[in-house]
């Protein structure tokens, strides 16, 4: 039966997702209240420069007093799209010591302090949902915290910052240098003027601290998560994945550990092979592949950031948190009861691919490939070539490895450093996805 008293929502923060949240709310009103069984309402709208003229919104609704909304008594459900840590924390624990149901699109606050949060969700009896906070429209927590929960998650790999892949894109598209491809990502709008967030891996680590804690049901903070930038991924390094039949993707990858026991979570480059379905992931979009024990394989692909389409997943939030107060009940909160600890970034199992500038003489590929045995990091390939700018006195070796600790393949190229015969270690990075 269609209740007619509607449901009054606070909508904390009108940038480029809350006005696309508020827009779709009023156009879609009929829709939404259908989807529910009741009418859901904008009750207010909490901004920090009220003078800002706000297309489609009614003025009256529009306050800077955030808490005073929340404590009027009539709100059901708060919507925060402020982002960052504070004010964000604060009113979403005002929110819930007021009765009301929270939807939030925050990925920092909730990889830094996403158990505080579920607990005071928990203890009101309310709704903490964040669809929105992790690869934008991508229905993904909710799969993996509610249609994945019967099954056991070992692995996730995913693109999750949609700056970063469009960077990467060009850079192995067109050739393009890393300053090159961030002017043009600057340009076209999808990096920030500051884009250390995106290139340096905190958006995406943020993320996957999140998904890693539903994956595994349990405890990921965001400084367990092991973080590497792409800032000194190169042309050179591009050329010499298309040479191994790769790409490189800054991928967010969380694992369970082979006994069981434990699990890592990491955020670097790496080189993909390009029959691997992440491969195909171009321009700014978001993918996460995750292998469950019983479903297999499954990608989730879409667009991870924008205002409507983070919209979308903010409104998915909202009508499933209003259909929760309509039948006085509260979807899945925080599951962490396995208590698996994260495991150190040494602890990881992988490949390298290490790219070498090496003196042209006898003994010095043996010299190299001792000190890998030295380590216990067995050799998978090796290429070498002259260097173009020194024949006969420098050369080239690129050496890739089968599958060792993290641990042990970074000693190994510590104790390369040391070598006479090494010159220098042109670069390093991981191979994922075989
Ligand atoms: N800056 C992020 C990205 C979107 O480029 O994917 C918000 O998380």
């Amino acid at each position: 039966m269609m209740r007619t008293r509607p449901l009054k929502v606070a909508l904390l923060g009108c940038g480029v997702v809350g006005s696309e949240v508020a827009r779709i709310m009023t156009t879609h009103a009929e829709d939404l209240t259908a989807r529910i069984g009741a009418p859901v309402e904008l009750a207010g709208v909490a901004v920090r420069r009220p003078s800002k003229v706000r297309e489609g919104i009614d003025p009256a609704l529009i306050t800077t007093d955030a808490t005073a909304l929340l404590k009027r008594g009539d709100i059901d459900v708060a919507i925060e799209v402020i982002g960052g840590i504070e004010p964000a924390r604060g009113l979403i624990t005002t929110a819930f010591q007021h009765g009301i149901s929270v939807v939030s699109a925050n990925k920092a606050l909730l990889a830094q302090d996403g158990a505080a949060l579920h607990a005071a969700a928990d203890e009101a009896g309310l709704d903490l949902y964040y669809e929105a906070a992790v690869a934008g429209a991508i229905p993904l927590v909710r799969p993996m915290r509610e249609s994945l929960a019967g099954d056991k998650i070992n692995r996730v790999m995913g693109i999750v910052n949609g700056t970063t892949n469009f960077i990467l894109d060009k850079m192995d598209s067109t050739g393009a240098g890393y300053q090159e491809a961030l002017d043009e990502a600057t340009a076209l709008g999808y990096a920030e003027a500051d884009p250390t967030a995106d290139v340096e891996g905190y958006d995406a680590a943020a993320k996957a601290a999140i998904l890693a804690g539903i994956a595994f049901h349990t405890r990921v903070r965001l400084d367990d998560v092991y973080r590497e930038g792409m800032t000194e991924v190169s042309s050179a390094d591009f050329a010499s994945a298309k040479r191994m039949g790769c790409t490189i993707k800054l991928l967010a990858i969380l694992e369970r550990a082979a006994d069981g026991r434990s699990v890592t979570a990491r955020v670097h480059p790496a080189m993909i092979p390009l029959s691997h379905p992440l491969a195909s992931v171009r321009e700014a979009y978001n993918a996460v592949f995750v292998e469950a024990e019983a479903a297999g394989r499954l990608m989730f692909y879409g667009p991870g950031a924008g205002g409507s389409p983070t919209a979308s997943a903010v409104l998915g939030d909202l009508v499933a948190v209003c259909r929760n107060k309509l039948a006085e009940a509260t979807g899945p909160g925080e599951s962490a009861y396995t208590q698996l600890p994260v495991s150190p970034m040494g602890d990881v199992v992988t490949r390298y691919h290490i790219s070498l500038d090496v003196a042209d003489k006898p003994g010095v590929l043996a010299q190299v490939a001792t000190t890998f045995a030295e380590h216990g990091v067995s050799i998978d390939t090796v290429r070498q070539q002259g260097h173009p700018d020194s024949v006969g006195e420098g050369a080239s070796l690129v050496v890739v490895t089968h599958r060792a600790p993290d641990a042990a393949l970074s000693g190994t190229v510590e104790a390369l450093r040391k070598l006479d015969t090494v010159r220098g270690v042109a670069s390093i990075m991981r191979v994922e996805g075989e």
